[in-house]
């Protein structure tokens, strides 16, 4: 077989990017090593930037997206029962939108199917060869069968756990972690959001967090302990320990329900660099991961998608090479500054093992400016909603 792009990896980076080429002409095909429906069953991101919808318009997959996602134009931030709002929409004159990263992948995968788009499915031992020379090509089994894709490039799609990043040779590659020392207990219910808009939360037992998906669907996490296991978490004592880290008021009116998933996440920052080598390019999870905190893991994967789409299309449009020769600096640029945004707003929220009176103080006078100073405001507000493309 033969394409100009291979796509490794069928999540939303990788279906995005594929839909958007084929707007444009570019042909694609993607490999992904589960089925649809295990794709669509993983509850993950919430909150999308405007320029993740702008891609999804320019994708022609916005439709559902602008009928049934929520408009928020601010966000409460609390701090054991003192709570104030960072109005978005005042501060930026941009919202943010509330709509589930599985509804978006099916969007796109609906797109892809509609369009006659090439994927497989269930695909076992993806191999990138030739990537630093002019004949890249991948080969992988499917049903037990070898197969092989020639193409043009090869875009790395295929999240954190994926063979892309490692195909790209140490000597060439430069890694940089953090890995806190806490993880997120997250639970999807069918009861009603208990505020219409998100509340994050610091408590003196640890940071939460109020979110939703629609008017009848609500998505909480709590800080746990990455030693904890989702059977250690009762339904009872998840939305116990919920109210005991939200304001009182909240924690009152809060409808409680049976959960309908429940997952434990580490939180970690992690940047490779570069995101390029040769004619394999790495998107979203694959280069990078940040901490939830500030929902930015979604919106990165889609800039970096925007930067490549962007490269691709000089590149088979205009002859220019220009855009792809820049995609890994422009990306980084602005993966940088989503990295220390998540991790500000991680280090301002939770509690950690180590923390010390001092450190105690000095979340709380941050916490404080942030409540007090418009300037802190609008910096955060920029930040949430969304870097500039
Ligand atoms: P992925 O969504 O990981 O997609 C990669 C795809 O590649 C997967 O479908 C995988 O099956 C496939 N794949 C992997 N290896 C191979 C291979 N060898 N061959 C073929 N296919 C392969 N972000 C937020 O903003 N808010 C959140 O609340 C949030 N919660 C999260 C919870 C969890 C448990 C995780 C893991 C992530 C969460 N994120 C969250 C991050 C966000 O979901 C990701 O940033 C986003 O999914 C990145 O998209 P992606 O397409 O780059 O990677
Ligand atoms: C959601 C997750 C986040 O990490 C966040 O900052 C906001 C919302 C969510 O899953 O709804």
């Amino acid at each position: 077989m033969k394409t100009q792009v291979v796509i490794i990896g069928g999540g939303p980076s990788g279906l995005l990017l594929s839909q958007l080429l084929d707007r444009r002409g570019i042909e694609s095909v993607v490999l992904e090593r589960k089925t649809k429906e295990y794709v669509l069953g993983r509850i993950r991101a919430g909150v999308l930037e405007r320029g993740l919808v702008g891609l999804m318009e320019e994708a022609g997959c916005a439709d559902r997206l602008h009928a049934e996602g929520i408009v928020h134009d601010g966000t409460l931030v609390s701090h054991g029962d003192d709570m104030f709002r960072i109005d978005f929409t005042e501060l930026t004159g941009t919202p943010v939108i509330v709509y589930g990263q599985t509804e978006l992948t099916r969007d796109l995968y609906d797109a892809r199917k509609e369009a006659g788009g090439s994927i497989e499915f269930e695909v076992d031992d993806v191999t990138i060869l030739g990537a630093d020379g002019d004949a890249p090509h991948v080969t992988y089994t499917v049903g037990g069968e070898a197969r092989r894709i020639d193409c043009d490039f090869i875009a790395g799609c295929d999240g954190f756990h994926g063979v892309s990043r490692q195909a790209i040779p140490l000597s060439v590659r430069t890694e940089y972690e953090k890995v806190y020392p806490f993880g997120w207990l997250g639970i999807l219910s069918e009861t009603p959001p208990v505020h219409d808009e998100l509340i994050y939360a610091n408590s003196e037992r640890g940071f939460a967090l109020c979110s939703m998906r629609n008017s009848k669907l609500s998505r909480y996490y709590i800080q746990c302990s990455l030693s904890d296991s989702v059977n250690d978490w009762t339904d009872e004592a998840f939305w116990q320990e919920l109210k005991r880290r939200i304001p009182g008021p909240m924690a009152d009116k809060l409808v409680t329900g049976p959960s309908i998933e429940k997952s434990i996440a580490p939180l970690r920052s992690f940047v490779t660099e570069p995101m390029r080598w040769g004619r394999l390019f790495l998107c979203g999870d694959a280069a990078h991961i940040v901490p939830p905190t500030g929902a930015k893991g979604l919106n990165t994967a889609a800039s970096d998608v925007h930067y490549l789409y962007e490269g691709l299309c000089e590149f088979y449009k205009a002859g220019s090479s220009t855009g792809i020769d820049a995609y890994s600096q422009r990306a980084l640029n602005r993966i940088w500054k989503a990295e220390r945004f998540s991790w500000w707003f991680s280090s301002l929220m939770h509690r950690y093992p180590e923390q010390s009176s001092f450190d105690l103080k000095m979340q709380i006078s941050e916490l404080d400016f942030l409540r007090s100073n418009k300037a802190a405001q609008t910096a955060m507000a920029q930040n949430y909603v969304g870097l500039p493309y």
